[in-house]
């Protein structure tokens, strides 16, 4: 078994050593350059372990940890042309740093170069791997259409957006450890459950990241903190608010929500002084530790000893005390 360190190590190495034609520079330049800003590169760790505790080579998983990875960012850069988010990681946004229609072509270039790294894939197993990776994707596209749909709609249900977040973010973890599982060579059954484990995960993640974009350090958080608000993102803590407030604090709410010119700062300072008021973090995160409970249990059921599951518990602990 190696430990997450060296996980770690596998990846960066990996990320640092893909190289992408030089011309059009418009074209490729963005592809280095958000890779280079980082990230917590949680969807190759979650493979790798995946991979690694089911005694699988991990260095054989790295090509499809990468693609994971490569296509996590470019659901990023999409991501922040639809949410008008002008920073990523501390650093300009792609659209914000070239242009939009750049942002467009090198996210496009970013999916073909995540099939081209799946490729790398034994054989035997490409079929299998391939598809749980297109299913994820449409999830993820699927997701992302519901988180645009919602801005617009008046009222939410908790559901609703749980199965947004499922579809947006929770599916590329669980895909990730079940393509880690496939390549470690873990059972049909082991491989469900991790990837139940990565889904529960997912959400409580998605759950966190709300929660980050209204309480978040903007010195540590590396996103405009804020930004969910501005947007009438129908977040875990605008829906909780929507269904608490009453009387005037309910018409306050209601009139950021139909404000269409408005200072930014100061819908957020409002908005947030309301959630503070309702107490809605406080639901957020025990909706957030809901999450991570059943996660656990998951991968409690997965049939290896429970040292073998160590670093996966560990590193979900982590996330749930992030900062960015
Ligand atoms: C951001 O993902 C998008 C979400 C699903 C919340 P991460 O928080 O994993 O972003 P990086 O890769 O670490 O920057
Ligand atoms: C991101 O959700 C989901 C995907 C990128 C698919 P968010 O829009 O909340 O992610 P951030 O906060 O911009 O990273
Ligand atoms: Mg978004
Ligand atoms: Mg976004
Ligand atoms: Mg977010």
């Amino acid at each position: 078994m190696n430990t997450l360190k060296d996980l770690q190590l596998l990846i960066e190495k990996g990320v640092t050593d893909l190289s992408f034609p030089l011309r059009p520079i418009e074209l490729y330049e963005p592809i280095t350059y958000i890779l280079a800003l980082g990230g917590k590169r949680l969807r190759p760790a979650l493979l790798l372990m995946a991979c690694d505790m089911f005694g699988g080579d991990a260095r054989a998983a790295v090509p499809p940890a990468l693609a994971i990875e490569v296509f996590h960012n470019f659901t990023l850069v999409h991501d922040d042309i639809m949410d008008n988010a002008p920073l990523r990681r501390g650093k300009a946004t792609v659209h914000e740093k070239w242009n939009p229609n750049v942002a467009i072509l090198s996210g496009d270039v970013m999916l073909v170069e995540a099939y081209k790294l799946i490729m790398q894939v034994d054989d035997r197993i490409l079929r299998s791997v391939l598809e749980i990776f297109n299913n994820t994707a449409v999830g993820v596209c699927e997701g992302q259409q519901y988180d645009m749909n919602f801005e617009q709609q008046q009222r939410v249900e908790i559901a609703d957006y749980l199965e947004m977040i499922r579809l947006k973010t929770a599916v590329l973890l669980g895909g990730a450890l079940k393509i880690g599982a496939l390549i470690g060579g873990a059972s049909n059954q082991d491989a469900d459950l991790l990837c139940q484990f990565g889904e529960q995960l997912g959400i409580a993640f998605q759950l966190q990241d709300d929660i980050l974009d209204v309480y978040g350090d903007p010195d540590k958080f590396g996103k405009q903190v804020g930004g969910d608000i501005i947007s009438n993102k129908k977040t875990f803590l605008l829906i909780k608010a929507l269904e608490l407030a009453a009387d005037e604090q309910a018409a306050e709410l209601q009139r950021w929500l139909d404000a269409t010119s408005f200072d930014p700062a100061e819908k957020v300072a409002a908005v947030t002084a309301i959630y503070d008021r309702l107490e809605v973090r406080k639901h957020a995160e025990r909706a957030m530790h809901t999450y991570t409970k059943q996660a656990f249990e998951a991968l409690a059921q997965v049939s290896l000893t429970d040292d073998r599951k160590q670093y996966l518990r560990d590193f979900a602990d982590g996330l749930m005390v992030r900062e960015k």
